[in-house]
């Protein structure tokens, strides 16, 4: 299996991102790194220790990443989506184990150098521990063999402003300089990331499920499916991050995925954390912008639920 680093705002997708990984041969999970986003860097690692102590997994690495942004500080969680503990404020059974002595930047470097050219990346979050990573070492790309990231929206509508999705918005520095840098990347952005629901069956089953971890999914999932009403009009919830996971490991295979140049938007003005993406070539049939480094997943060929869940529920 390869080497994984998993980079996160735990936040109840990333908790699915998290037990998908876990459930998947196809990858060996070597570390989680924390950032601030959906809740706090600090409790984001708490809640990924609990879910790996629920998993069986505590011989897994999680460091505390950055609390604040490239530029400015960080302003809160969002409480109303992914609760004010992260976790769909469940009270998971804590895992009595405290995150790495070193932060989120050391272990993505360590683990770099310890997995050289093999080490695949998966981000979930902000982008603030990528981008102090590349600073601190530039070489990073090279030892890395790719980089997966959910953010962004190519030609769907933002999700925290018109045109900006939270991830990228959280830290439209750190987004720039990482999607700048010279590694191979995916970016999974709204366009796929909301058009792949979990139903309340689907919730059920994990409420039902015979392994330690997924009925607490189901839980914590709850109040996310709450969210998503005002959005599709029933419970249910978008999959962003667990679709990024899937699309890295190959569970689920991009169908339209062009490599075309992405700017983000870091001024100051209403287009900030836009994800810009160079698609004029699909008129022409021609999509791929010869020496673009970023593949912009497009669409998909299949759904990801029925994936997800036969992984999780195993
Ligand atoms: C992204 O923002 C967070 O709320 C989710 O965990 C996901 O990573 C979706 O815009
Ligand atoms: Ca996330």
């Amino acid at each position: 299996p390869a080497p994984l680093y998993l980079d996160c705002d735990t936040g109840v997708d990333d908790s699915l991102a998290l037990a998908y990984l876990l459930a998947s041969p196809e990858i060996d999970l070597v570390g989680v790194g924390s950032v601030s986003g959906n809740v706090g860097a600090r409790q984001g690692a708490v809640n990924t220790l609990d879910l790996l102590a629920l998993a069986g997994r505590g011989d897994v690495p999680v460091a505390v990443g950055a609390h604040d942004p490239l530029a400015g500080e960080y302003g809160g969680g969002v409480p109303h989506v992914h609760g004010a503990n992260g976790v769909g404020d469940v009270v998971l059974p804590p895992s009595g184990r405290a995150p790495a002595e070193e932060s989120a930047v050391e272990l993505l470097l360590r683990l770099s150098h310890e997995h050289a050219g093999r080490l695949r990346v998966v981000a979930v979050g902000p982008l603030t521990n990528l981008a102090l990573a590349l600073r601190a070492d530039p070489t990073l790309p090279e030892r890395v063999r790719d980089l997966t990231v959910m953010g962004g929206a190519a030609l769907h509508p933002g999700n925290v402003s018109p045109v900006a999705e939270a991830n990228i918005a959280c830290d439209p520095e750190a987004a720039a300089e990482v999607l700048a840098a010279d590694w191979d990347v995916t970016l999974v952005p709204l366009d796929v990331t909301m058009a792949d629901l979990l139903e309340e069956t689907d919730r059920k089953a994990l409420l039902e499920a015979g392994t330690a971890l997924a009925p607490w999914l189901g839980d914590v999932l709850d109040l996310y499916f709450d969210f998503h009403v005002a959005t599709f009009g029933r419970r249910c919830s978008a999959l962003h991050d667990p679709l990024a996971a899937a699309i890295a490991v190959g569970g689920v295979r991009p169908t339209v995925a062009p490599r075309v140049p992405v700017v983000v938007d870091d001024t100051r003005g209403p287009g900030r954390g836009q994800t810009l993406c160079d698609l004029r070539g699909l008129y022409a049939g021609h999509p791929d912008v010869p020496g673009a480094r970023t593949r912009v997943v497009l669409a998909t060929g299949s759904p990801l639920a029925p994936h997800l869940l036969e992984r999780l529920l195993r």
